[in-house]
Formats: C-alpha cells, sequence, structure tokens
C-alpha cells in the first residue's frame, strides 16, 4: 500500500483533527514543528478535549470537562421522574430481548423468551435539567441511532458529533487568524466489525466535520498519524508499528520509512505495509469491571420471590452503559424491584440498584470505576469506593484481579496485532520499533502482552493523547 505524500499546497498551516471516543484534540504543523493545539483549559491536559456533550433543558450546549462538570453539578442526587409515552403503534417483538428505546420491558413479570405483540411505549425523564453525551464515536457505526430527542429537539447524530468538533475548529481558527476549512482526519481502522457500518460511520463524521466548518477532509487511520509523528523526528531507515489503544478502538499499523533526513522524502518514500483494527478498546475494560465486580453489589447474583429465580439479566446486559439507566426508571420497574426486595436473598442489592436507578448514580459509578482503572496503571491494588445513600460500595481490586477480568479482550487486542503482522507480511522479529499510543496502552497487563512479543526494548511510549493528531497535522502537509 503506498501513501500519495507529495509537496503541493502552498499554505503556510496544517491541521489534523482526532476525534476520539473519550479524548480529541487538533494539532497544527507550520512546515517545521508541529504541535497540538490548547482546546479544554478546565482539563488536566488542555491540549486534550474530553468527548463529552451536555445539553440542557434550556438548550444550552456544553462540550469538554465542563460538560461532566454540569451533568453532575445538576443531574445527579436528583430524584429522576419517568413517563411512559405511548406511540399508538404496535409491534411484534421479543420481549426480554435487547429492548431499544422504544420497546416496553417489564422484567421479572414475563417470559423473555416469550414473542409477544405489544404497543410502542418509550420512557422519558419528565424533571431532567439536562443530557450528557458520552461515547459519541460508538453511536458513529451504529445503523439504528440516527438521530435523539433532547428537550423536545430533535438532533442527528450528525449535529450531536459536530458540538464536539466546533471548539476544534475555533482554537484552529484561532490559531490561524482565518477561516480553516481543510483539514486531514483521523479515522479508526475498523468503526465496526461490519463493512457497511464503517461506511456508515466515516460518511457521518464526515457530515458533522462540514457542519462544523471543515469543508475539505480527507480522511487518514489514527495510527498512521502515530506513525508519521514519530517518523519525522527521525531520519533512520525503519520499521514502525504503531499500537494505539483508546476508549473505543484498538488500532495498529506497520510502515516502513527510508533513511533521509528530509521530511517531504521521508513522507514520500514512506509504505504502509499493513493495518488492522479492532472496535474494542477502554470502554470495553471498563464494562468488564462493572460487570464483574460492582453488578453482583447491585444484585446481579441474587435470586427473588418464593420459587428463587435469578434477577434478569438482561436490567444488567443493558445498564452496562449507564447512558441506559434513565429507561429503567418506569413506576413499573421501581415497583418491581421493591416486590423484589422483599423475597430476595440480597435485598441490599437489590435497594442499590433501586438506588442507581432513581437517583440518577449511573455516571458517577462509571467515572469512579474508569478512575479505579486507571489508578491501577500507577498501583498494584486500589479501592472502589461508591457511597451515594444506599449504594454502599467499597471493594479492593489488584492489578492481578484486573488483568484476569480482562484476560480475553486482552487476548483479542494481540489477535488485532498478529493480524496486523500478517496483513504486512512481517514477523514480529522482523519490527525495529513498537510506538505506542492511546490512553489504554498505559494498562500494565497491555505492556506486559506486547513486551512478550516484541520484547521491552523495542516498546516506546508516545504521548497517549495528542501523537495521532500532531502526525496528521504533519500528513495534512503533505497529502
Ligand atoms: N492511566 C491510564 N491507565 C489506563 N487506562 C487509561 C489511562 N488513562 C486513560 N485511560 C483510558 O484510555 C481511554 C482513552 O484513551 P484515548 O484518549 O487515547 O482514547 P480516544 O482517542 O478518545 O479513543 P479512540 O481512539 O478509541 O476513539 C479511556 O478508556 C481511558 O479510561
Ligand atoms: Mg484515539
Amino acid at each position: 500500500m503506498r501513501v500519495r505524500f507529495k509537496e503541493h499546497r502552498v499554505d503556510s498551516l496544517y491541521f489534523g483533527v482526532d476525534f476520539g471516543t473519550t479524548n480529541s484534540s487538533v494539532a497544527v504543523y507550520d512546515g517545521s514543528k508541529a504541535r497540538a493545539l490548547p482546546l479544554d483549559l478546565r482539563n488536566d491536559l488542555p491540549t486534550s478535549l474530553p468527548s463529552l456533550l451536555y445539553i440542557s433543558r434550556e438548550g444550552d450546549h456544553i462540550v469538554g470537562r465542563g460538560a461532566a462538570d454540569a451533568f453532575i453539578e445538576r443531574n445527579v442526587d436528583r430524584e429522576v421522574k419517568t413517563r411512559q409515552v405511548d406511540l399508538n403503534m404496535a409491534v411484534e417483538a421479543y420481549v426480554g430481548a435487547e429492548p431499544d428505546k422504544s420497546e416496553v420491558y417489564n422484567p421479572g413479570l414475563v417470559d423473555p423468551e416469550v414473542r409477544q405483540a405489544m404497543r410502542v411505549r418509550t420512557t422519558i425523564e419528565v424533571n431532567a435539567p439536562g443530557r450528557l453525551f458520552q461515547s459519541l464515536k460508538t453511536l458513529l457505526r451504529q445503523p439504528q441511532f440516527k438521530s435523539t430527542e433532547v428537550f423536545g429537539a430533535q438532533y442527528q447524530i450528525e449535529e450531536l458529533v459536530a458540538f464536539i468538533l466546533k471548539p476544534m475548529k475555533e482554537a484552529a481558527d484561532r490559531h490561524a487568524g482565518y477561516d480553516v476549512d481543510t483539514a486531514v482526519f483521523g479515522r479508526p481502522v475498523r468503526f465496526s466489525e461490519e463493512d457497511e457500518e464503517n461506511t456508515l460511520a466515516e460518511g457521518r463524521l464526515r457530515t458533522a466535520a462540514a457542519l462544523a466548518g471543515f469543508k475539505n477532509v480527507v480522511f487518514f487511520f489514527e495510527p498512521v498519524g502515530a506513525c508519521v509523528e514519530y517518523a519525522v523526528e527521525t531520519g533512520e531507515r525503519q520499521r514502525l508499528m504503531v499500537v494505539d489503544i483508546g476508549g473505543g478502538t484498538c488500532d495498529v499499523c506497520i510502515m516502513d520509512f527510508q533513511g533521509c533526513v528530509n521530511v517531504a522524502e521521508r513522507l514520500a518514500s514512506s509504505r504502509i505495509l499493513g493495518v488492522a483494527g479492532l472496535p474494542v478498546a477502554g470502554d470495553a475494560l471498563d464494562r468488564e469491571i462493572i460487570r464483574d465486580r460492582i453488578f453482583p453489589l447491585l444484585g446481579s447474583r441474587a435470586r427473588y420471590g418464593p420459587s428463587h429465580l435469578p434477577m434478569p439479566q438482561y436490567i444488567y446486559s443493558q445498564i452496562l452503559d449507564w447512558q441506559n439507566i434513565y429507561k429503567f426508571n418506569t413506576e413499573e420497574m421501581i415497583n418491581w424491584l421493591l416486590a423484589a426486595e422483599v423475597y430476595s436473598n440480597h435485598p441490599e442489592g437489590l435497594r442499590a440498584l433501586r438506588c442507581l436507578i432513581q437517583k440518577n448514580y449511573g455516571y458517577l459509578v462509571a467515572r469512579e470505576v474508569e478512575a479505579a482503572k486507571k489508578r491501577l496503571s500507577e498501583s498494584e491494588s486500589t479501592h472502589i469506593v461508591i457511597r451515594k445513600e444506599d449504594i454502599q460500595i467499597d471493594d479492593t481490586l489488584a492489578r492481578e484481579e484486573f488483568a484476569h477480568i480482562i484476560e480475553y479482550t486482552i487476548e483479542e487486542m494481540r489477535d488485532c496485532i498478529v493480524e496486523a503482522e500478517r496483513n504486512a507480511g512481517v514477523a514480529p522479529g522482523e519490527i525495529d520499533l513498537v510506538l505506542t499510543t492511546g490512553g489504554t496502552c498505559l494498562v500494565p497487563a497491555i505492556r506486559v502482552m506486547l513486551e512478550n512479543r516484541y520484547g521491552r526494548e523495542k516498546l516506546r511510549s508516545r504521548d497517549s493523547f495528542t501523537s495521532v493528531a500532531t502526525g496528521l497535522a504533519v500528513v495534512a502537509r503533505y497529502v
């Protein structure tokens, strides 16, 4: 695979944009130096914008760290009130199968396998001050997610993503002093396992970019950005592998660079030997911790009722994404949980589950789990402490236990890396350096997996959050 890098533009500034599942960044290259631009001064790392969007009932939009703060300040600890809305249509569906937002579910009262005709109703919150969106990039690939209603206004997925891209466009404009309408955008090697969903996701991202003001966009694979970022620094002939594991995707690329100091020549003579991608990354690790450590404390292994029935597992599979929790806050569901609690062998777990649903604690739980996961990159053991009313969790998680919980996911990541080698036709010994980037590459068990395959001396950590955008800005100069 040859990349057509050539020198043909005379603009003086070039921009690279990395819209990430968790964090986004924009970088500029002036022909000699590439650097990430400040985006979010409230964030610990100001050159990185948390990909979070908060829309208030009044129609305000807050992006980045402020979105999380606004959501917690205004929405958490609040008694959530919901109402069922009848959409005046009837469908036939498996009750208990993956409920989408238009499905009625009533756990425990119906057999999940029974096929029933049912009215289409949806649950809406009636008093929420605002709504928080997280991991929007993951929604780009979902054909069924076209738009969503937020306080009476309909938002297309492209519009939601454009809100995150706008501060990046503004930062580029501010830096350049003119309307920056051209940029190289990163995209994961695979948004999804399905080809059609990949095409859909890239098309949607292109539309979102245009809505934000980036009219001319060229896509490059995200790990190519990270590879170029490193390659322009050195003049050596080398074969580089990039392993970029972020919040939503694991991306791998192997490139050859010839030995020459001139950046233009260096890129013009480069070759992408092979790539591979997997739509699984840090978000999946958080879910593993929640499933394994938090859900049992919320009654997932409880039995209820005179017949000691197991708790319906699809409640848990649904609330694994905290953004779905509010849909369970129906009178029917709460009454059912209250009844189940009385006959349960784990009443405090079911009480905690009810509290989570009624008081909007889902995001706080997800945040604490993610923070605990990050702490385990530094310490051998950590406490997951969540104390909110009926939720009284104090769990010790050791790094070793975490490694065990995520074993299967790490194997999937290893398979993805092996696939990149196969696509490139190279053996591990034929790779000179393995560059790691993306927050999830900081997980010790992932580093161990890479060390075992390539040897510790070949691993080089690049900036976890800005190396992709920085390299893409250089690419923008030469495509
Ligand atoms: N110190 C750490 N240890 C472990 N995981 C971490 C650490 N810091 C960040 N992460 C995780 O890394 C992920 C975010 O990484 P990054 O910002 O590279 O992703 P992204 O670029 O937004 O996502 P993607 O490239 O997949 O679209 C999150 O899942 C976060 O929890
Ligand atoms: Mg990334």
